[in-house]
């Protein structure tokens, strides 16, 4: 059993520090103090030099951290999921954070970065991303198919939740829908730009096409960002600062973090052409049902659901834009990489179906 120093006991040992440490419990019931703590700690621009003097709070965070890790992958505890997750998209955050802000000041905290890597190893290590079908891929249009039939059979694709909005849901389902969506696609502009540091230069031109469309090719008033935060301001959804993350279960939280997750990490980059390919090819079909439900309740009336209107049909040429011009030349190129692909893809799949059965159930729960 370690303990932690209370938070005075903090004050008194570093003089001068804004922010105090809050005190850890050892408890393993109250697990949400580690994912609070460190959404607290990387505010602290003072953190790696506080580690520095005090290693062993480190410690004691990293024990904690990891008994919430093999409770969250070992134990499939739900509680210890959310955690985990909310603890890396803080970390995660810490990459595309404003420059403003003093998390940035951790960007490369070597404490948080080795935290970080510690949980990505678990997870990846753990049957969490769900069943990945083994596949023999010999040539890139044997993988394009493999992507595109796995794909179109998943439940992710043809999903009930999509139905249910098209056919039944209420306004204020359809409200809880949208904010459900927001902390993914208002990142989306900034996983795009992942995708393209260190990219291979044949493929830039499709990246770049990509990228100009999500930044509303140059007017800022069409951007995708500006698009959807449009459509909360008209369904009466406040802005929050963290685009309504808090509020996501950890199925939501563990679909975004898969992409930063394959997007920040270079060893990862070939997942992350999985990861977004499907992401693309999953979202026409399910948007169309989702603007008839939309429209069914009478909203689209002033270009509201432009951001979804614009994704049922850019996103088909941005599907066939991975497939052809980013998955197939890298394939060529690096025939012994076409499994990460896929693999990529799959978890994609995996999570995003994950997602979508939680957030039905729980717009099922507000009638
Ligand atoms: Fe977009
Ligand atoms: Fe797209």
């Amino acid at each position: 059993m370690f303990s932690m120093p209370s938070s005075s006991e903090h004050a008194s040992q570093s003089p001068g520090r804004e922010i105090v440490l809050p005190p850890l419990a050892a408890n393993s019931s109250t697990w949400t103090n580690v994912a609070a703590a460190i959404r607290t700690i990387v505010e602290d621009p003072t953190l790696e030099m506080y580690f520095d003097e005090y290693p062993g709070e480190f410690d004691a965070l990293s024990k904690q951290v990891d008994r919430t890790v093999d409770a969250a992958f070992e134990q499939h505890d739900e509680r210890a999921l959310a955690d985990v997750h909310a603890i890396l998209f803080a970390l995660y955050d810490l990459h595309v954070a404003p420059a403003a802000s003093m998390r940035t000041h951790n960007q490369f905290n070597p404490y948080l970065t080795r935290l970080r890597g510690s949980i990505e190893r678990r997870w990846l290590g753990s049957a969490a991303l769900g069943e990945i079908a083994p596949v023999e891929l010999r040539t890139p249009q044997e993988l394009i198919e493999a992507i595109c039939s796995t794909s179109a059979r998943h439940r992710a694709s043809k999903h009930p939740l999509f139905d249910f909005l098209e056919t039944q849901a209420t306004q204020t389902q359809l409200t809880e829908f949208f904010r459900s969506d927001s902390a993914l696609n208002i990142r989306f502009f900034d996983l795009i730009v992942l995708a393209l540091l260190g990219s291979d230069p044949a493929v830039r031109g499709e990246l770049s096409q990509n990228f100009w469309d999500e930044a509303g090719k140059g007017d800022p008033v069409r951007s995708h960002v500006t698009l959807f935060r449009n459509l909360l301001l008209t369904t009466g959804i406040a802005p929050a600062e963290d685009d309504h993350a808090s509020l996501l279960n950890w199925q939501g939280l563990a679909g975004y973090n898969l992409f930063m997750m394959t997007g920040l990490n270079r060893s990862q980059g070939f997942k992350s052409l999985g990861v977004m390919a499907v992401t693309e090819l999953l979202d026409p079909s399910q948007y169309e049902k989702l603007t008839r439900g939309c429209r069914r309740l009478g909203l689209g009336g002033a270009g509201e659901l432009d951001y979804y209107d614009e994704h049922v049909s850019i996103d088909v040429v941005h599907a066939e834009g991975w497939l052809s011009n980013v998955i197939v030349p890298l394939a060529g190129k690096f025939p012994h990489r076409m499994n990460d692909v896929y693999v990529g893809a799959q978890w994609r799949l995996n999570t995003c179906a994950q997602y979508y059965d939680d957030l039905h159930e729980s717009l099922l729960r507000l009638a």
